[in-house]
């Protein structure tokens, strides 16, 4: 008589939950690993949170990361205010000059709830800093691509040429069979395949040419999303906003409304001649950028976009002259208008920020803060 014996097979052991968001169709992912019980979030929007933390709660899991896949603009992320209930990390990828994040993603890093990893995989287009987690056979890909649809590519220094090569190089690139879980839907969908968005988005199959794609992109014409003067600036904060810690409703201001702005040509020329250093030059960036590869302009304090940054703003004297620094030039845009809503009267913002004055060769220091 034949007996079969079966071979056991490792049983998976995750958690996995798709949680919904109405007003801005968003979708939210709560993966754990359910031996250790480390769990993460994969964007949640503010005004879920207890929902999200509830089931956290329930589940008796332990909240290890927050990860948001871009900058959103059209809800504002938990992700600050759940790490301030749970003590959480948040995880934002370096190009998206989140201030107050825990983790500056890269392209490639792992992160690990328990020993399952959680891929970083660096998709810019819809945003010049978008990233897809991939997670056990699923990969999570924000506003990158969607199902049967992706992400607009018109503000936030999107590009349609990028988001094809990142879908086409980078997401299809993964098994046809990885299930794809999309930062958003529209049409009651809630899942779908590599292999069928290869086949079915009727953007991005492959059968479309890149020049289709950027025509398609550049053909949408969209309105902005009703949130975008709120959310953009807020979650460039990690979602929390004036009186938690920083009003920056004024991410578009220094072009649009009339931030004081100066040039590095200008800040330079301007240093050079001073004998006392009577201006102050305040870098909001993260520690880490302060001594990082792009160095800080010497003399520079750094108050980092946050309560380091409110500290000085409630206690520095209102006629000093400040200038306000960072990378780009976006985070101290917001820095100058709360200093000027808070009645400092001689500030400015740095254009182009680090970035600027390193194009330009001027000398910068990298050594710690003192
Ligand atoms: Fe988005």
């Amino acid at each position: 008589m034949q007996t079969r014996t079966s071979i056991p097979m490792p049983q998976p052991h995750f958690i996995f939950h798709q949680l919904f968001e109405s007003e801005s169709s968003t979708y939210t992912y709560l993966i754990a690993d359910s031996k250790t019980k480390e769990c993460a979030l994969i964007d949640p929007v503010v005004e879920m949170m207890d929902r999200d933390l509830k089931l956290v709660t329930e589940l008796k899991l332990n909240l290890k990361f927050v990860l948001d896949t871009h900058v959103h603009a059209d809800h504002i992320t938990a992700a600050g205010l759940i790490r301030e209930k749970t003590g959480c990390k948040i995880a934002v990828f370096e190009a998206a000059e989140v201030g107050l994040v825990d983790i500056a993603l890269k392209d490639g890093q792992q992160l690990f709830l328990g020993d399952l990893p959680v891929e970083v995989i660096s998709t810019p287009g819809h945003t010049k800093s978008c990233v897809s987690f991939k997670f056990q056979n699923f990969v999570f890909t924000g506003d990158t691509l969607l199902i049967r649809g992706c992400g607009r590519t018109d503000f936030q220094e999107g590009s349609s040429e990028q988001l094809y090569y990142s879908v086409h190089e980078k997401l299809f690139k993964l098994p046809d069979d990885t299930i794809l879980y999309p930062g958003h839907d529209y049409r009651g969908h809630t899942s779908s395949t590599i292999g069928q968005e290869k086949r079915f988005n009727p953007r991005l199959n492959e059968s479309i040419s890149k020049d289709d794609f950027k025509k398609i992109m550049s053909d949408l014409k969209l309105a902005n999303p009703k949130k975008i003067h709120e959310a953009v600036p807020a979650n460039l904060a990690s979602g929390l906003t004036s009186e938690k810690v920083l009003g920056t409703r004024s991410f578009f201001t220094s072009e649009n409304m009339g931030i004081p702005e100066v040039t590095a040509e200008q800040v330079r020329e301007r240093l050079g001649h001073l004998r006392s250093n009577h201006v102050r030059l305040i870098d909001v960036r993260r520690p880490d950028e302060f001594t990082g590869e792009l160095g800080h302009i010497r003399g520079a304090e750094l108050k980092t976009l946050g309560p380091n940054l409110l500290q000085f703003l409630e206690s520095a004297d209102k006629s000093e002259e400040v200038i306000f620094i960072c990378r780009s030039g976006a985070r101290s845009a917001n820095a100058t208008a709360e200093s000027l809503a808070r009645g400092f009267k001689f500030v400015a913002n740095l254009n182009g920020g680090m970035m600027r004055w390193n194009q330009l060769g001027y000398p910068t220091e990298q050594q710690d803060a003192k």
